[in-house]
């Protein structure tokens, strides 16, 4: 049988991420500590991809990008351009809607140093690939640095030397089209290699080719 799952609340597929949530959950038993869902309706035709919950953020609320400050300037921009109900998000009962939008993560768990190991990332990588699979025609999905574009090449089938990362590249998928932004991290957008005019071009665009 084909297992068509996007995601498991249950999954503990990967022995050293399992550990790590489990010891994670010790030192703070008020935080999620599980794989966390994605966010958004499953018919949305703009899809976000992230790399994994980030510990005191999407770990700690259950809700990719949500409490830390990864997800600042990210929600920020979703608002700004009709994707998101409010310009920030705190928590998973806050009350924040999704706009034909959806959040996910590449791979589900919070990971050690925010490092995923490959078999990890190829452990987690059916639930992508059933998620994008899913997706309505005419969709944009954006990959939140060269990890989640990567697992997103990996998922359709397609070869990564075809399909290089870089900022504001974008790609023809056979069925939708991928643009690509560094990450919104804290040290990217300190860094100022992510700057928030960068970031809002991108959602210029995605807005662009979601209207037309
Ligand atoms: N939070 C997430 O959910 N994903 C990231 O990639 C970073 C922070």
């Amino acid at each position: 049988m084909i297992d068509a799952a996007i995601f498991d609340k249950e999954c503990r597929d990967c022995p050293r991420l399992a550990r790590f949530l489990d010891d994670v959950k010790d030192r703070f038993p008020d935080y999620y500590c599980r794989p966390v869902p994605p966010f958004g309706a499953a018919d949305a035709r703009f899809l976000i991809v992230g790399l994994a919950p980030g510990m005191h953020g999407a770990n700690r609320t259950g809700r990719p990008f949500t409490g830390d400050h990864a997800g600042i300037l990210l929600y920020q921009m979703l608002h700004k351009y009709g994707f998101a109900s409010r310009d920030h998000s705190e928590a998973a009962d806050d009350g924040l809607t999704l706009i034909d939008c959806r959040i996910t993560n590449a791979v589900k768990c919070l990971p050690p140093g925010n490092k995923p190991v490959g078999a990890e990332m190829n452990t987690c990588n059916r639930f992508l690939a059933n998620e994008l699979r899913t997706m309505p025609e005419n969709s944009v999905v954006v990959a939140l640095g060269g990890i989640a574009h990567r697992a997103i090449i990996k998922a359709v089938g397609e070869r990564q030397l075809e399909f290089k990362f870089g900022h504001a590249a974008l790609h023809d998928l056979d069925s939708f089209r991928l643009l690509d932004s560094y990450h919104c991290s804290r040290y990217n957008t300190n860094t100022r290699r992510l700057t928030e005019a960068m970031f809002d071009a991108i959602f210029a665009q995605v807005r662009e080719m979601l209207d037309n």
